[in-house]
């Protein structure tokens, strides 16, 4: 890990490295398979903010409707404890939502530093902007980089108890089993009584998610082929983007909504001196947005060592986000 120190306020960790061996692993496997992690380059950000404003991507409005109409439920339940704490937020993006929380605390006088995490350096510049002006007196130390390195890097600069928010069904980027051991380590990384709030989507007509990934304007076909684009840049990768569609399913019965490339044709992709071979018809399998259900919630909760302080749901009933505390 490389950490730098860019300005008093700002750490970052270069992402690079990663990004290219990441990718020609993902590409040798079988199926091919891209990290939507990836996603959030700078266009891939700005697709991801028009997605956000899609009539169908329901999720932002109902994760805003909790964060604007049930604030003092969030405040009163982060600070049963009346001690000053650090608030984290795994991949806060612009922290649209958040900043409800941030305020509401701030006019509260609470005593907090605000630890913005995310991969996208270049959203961390946007969210600092818009929070200094927004709320002048708050206190913001921002990390970019991976989760858990930002999470260590978070508790070796303070110690105080943290509370960690993971928005936005963040979680969904994880399939069921990969989503335990993630809130498995990150309960390892906290102390008794630290408090996790996650964002959860939640099982729902299936035609009403369908639609939210599968977008008549299709931005979300876009924001897929986004990655190829920045793979040809990054990477010097020569991906046809032409000749890439993309594909979305929803599976009730599991509650994975799930993204793909089709290659529209045999066809060869460099990168460096690497060749890649695709199929007709070939499969890159991109993003999985997993929606839950309470009890698949509960199950999580209790079986990666936290207990339930309260769950929230936005007037709908399609949203949860779910406050934990650390036994
Ligand atoms: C940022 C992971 C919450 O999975 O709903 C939106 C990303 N992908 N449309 C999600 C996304 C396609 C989004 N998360």
């Amino acid at each position: 890990m490389n950490l730098q120190l860019v300005s008093n306020h700002k750490i970052e960790n270069s992402q690079t490295d990663n990004f290219h061996s990441d990718i020609v692993e993902g590409l040798k496997s079988t199926p091919k398979k891209l990290h939507s992690k990836y996603f959030y380059d700078k266009a891939g950000d700005r697709l991801f903010q028009q997605i956000m404003a899609m009539p169908e991507y329901y999720l932002t409005n109902c994760e805003l409707d909790i964060f604007k109409n049930k604030t003092q439920e969030i405040t009163d339940a982060i600070t049963f404890d009346d001690s000053p704490f650090d608030l984290i937020e795994l991949g806060a993006g612009d922290a649209m939502k958040s900043s409800f929380l941030l305020k509401n605390l701030t006019d509260n006088q609470i005593d907090f530093t605000y630890m913005p995490i995310d991969i996208s350096g270049n959203i961390l510049s946007v969210l600092n902007e818009k929070l200094n002006n927004e709320i002048p007196e708050l206190e913001i130390v921002s990390l970019e980089g991976e989760y858990f390195d930002m999470l260590d890097k978070a508790t070796s600069i303070s110690n105080r108890r943290k509370v960690v928010l993971f928005l936005g069904g963040n979680i969904g980027n994880m399939d069921m089993e990969e989503s335990y051991h993630f809130c498995n380590e990150l309960r390892r990384k906290l102390n008794r009584g630290d408090i996790l709030l996650v964002g959860f989507d939640l099982k729902k007509n299936p035609h009403t998610i369908l639609n939210a990934y599968n977008d008549a304007a299709g931005i979300t076909s876009s924001f897929n082929l986004n990655l190829l684009v920045r793979m040809n840049r990054e990477l010097e990768a020569d991906f046809d983007v032409l000749n890439y569609q993309h594909y979305q399913t929803y599976d009730p019965v599991s509650g994975a909504c799930k993204s793909y490339l089709i290659s529209l044709a045999e066809q060869n992709v460099h990168i460096g001196n690497e060749v890649f071979h695709f199929e007709e018809n070939e499969v890159i399998d991109m993003e999985i947005s997993q929606k839950f259900s309470k009890k698949n919630i509960r199950n999580m909760a209790n079986n990666s060592g936290f207990h339930i302080l309260n769950e929230i749901s936005d007037s709908k009933n399609w949203f949860v986000d779910s406050i934990w505390q650390v036994v």
